[in-house]
């Protein structure tokens, strides 16, 4: 395994056992629940709007390493952007694991991580479980969304 590859690895190892931003957010204006059918994995968003800003954000939920910590990772990049900005970071990390070249991987600082994940594409369901929950949130959607 290269040495980048190692890192990326420690750090989503670090994600799913210490998450963070874990936890209910009693004050949420938005949440959504997600689950990925293949596993019945499970998760809970809450966003706390400021005008067209996320100024916070949490998850819930009980999911693999991936799930984990991709939505560790996600919390910690969504916390203080705009809405404007979730749609292209979310189509930027749906490239990036689904092995697209993207130009704007470039700004996914952290999220690149999953690099790794476009060579096992069962786990893309994983990576992306808390990114379509988080839109289902913004879109104040009321139905369980599925990352079918
Ligand atoms: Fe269930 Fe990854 S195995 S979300």
């Amino acid at each position: 395994m290269s040495e980048l590859n190692e890192l990326y690895q420690e750090v989503i190892l670090d994600h799913n056992k210490n998450p963070r931003n874990y936890g209910v957010l009693e004050q949420a204006d938005r949440r959504a629940e997600g689950n990925n059918p293949l596993c019945g994995d499970r998760i809970t968003v809450f966003i706390k709007l400021r005008e067209d800003t996320i100024e916070e954000i949490r998850f819930q939920g009980a999911g693999c390493a991936i799930s984990t910590a991709s939505a560790s990772i996600m919390t910690e990049t969504l916390k203080g952007k705009s809405l404007d900005e979730v749609g292209p970071l979310f189509q930027a990390f749906r490239d990036l694991v689904t092995g697209k070249e993207t130009p704007s991987a470039d700004s996914l600082g952290k999220l690149a991580v999953f690099h790794g994940v476009s060579e096992f594409p069962i786990r893309v369901k994983c990576a992306t479980l808390a990114w379509h929950t988080l839109q289902a949130a913004l879109q104040q959607r009321t139905d369980p969304v599925s990352t079918e």
